[in-house]
């Protein structure tokens, strides 16, 4: 099995800057699929959402898990709804070890409102956004592990998964 890290969890938990600093600390590359998808299209997310709508958004999600079969030692930051289909989590385990950073959903939408453009927050009230939470839940659950993050800083976080690693054995 390739040794990827695979970070999923909902907007706002944290797998791009944890992500990033997980790779500096295990000296590997780092890659976001939202930055492939971006580089693949050439129009940033939420134009592709704006144009083309979320199902376009999705296929090219399944592209870039295609393209993750290329990569065997990286860091991964997945998008948050990308492990929400049939399937994908099965296609994230085969990369490598995958870990969930899980947190307060309160927490997640603060960070995620204060950091970029999130289209899938758009117009979405606080129940619908709860829902989709509790909705995605059971596909990150599948993860090989999980790493509580709520009230932890992102160095703390980072700590954290480096430590699940070594408990599971994986190469760091
Ligand atoms: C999405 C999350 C975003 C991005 C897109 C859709 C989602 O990534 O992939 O806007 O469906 O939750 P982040 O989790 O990095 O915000």
């Amino acid at each position: 099995m390739p040794g990827n890290v695979i970070l999923v969890g909902f907007m706002g938990a944290g797998k791009s800057t944890c992500g990033r600093l997980l790779a500096r600390r295990l000296g590997r590359c780092f890659v976001e699929t939202d930055d492939m998808i971006v580089a693949r299209d050439g129009r940033p997310i939420h134009e592709i959402f704006r144009l083309d709508g979320e199902e376009t958004f999705r296929r090219l999600e399944t592209e870039a898990v295609e393209a993750l079969k290329l990569k065997s030692d990286d860091v991964i930051a997945t998008g948050g709804g990308l492990p929400c289909r049939e399937g994908r989590m099965e296609a994230l385990r085969a990369l490598g070890t995958v870990v969930w950073l899980r947190g307060d959903v309160g927490e997640l939408l603060a960070r995620a409102r204060r950091s970029g453009q999130r289209p899938m927050l758009d117009g979405r009230s606080a129940a619908e956004i709860d829902a989709l939470f509790r909705a995605r839940e059971p596909y990150y659950a599948q993860a090989h592990l999980t790493v509580d993050t709520a009230g932890l800083t992102m160095d703390q976080v980072v700590q954290r998964i480096v430590s699940a690693l070594r408990e599971t054995h994986a190469r760091v």
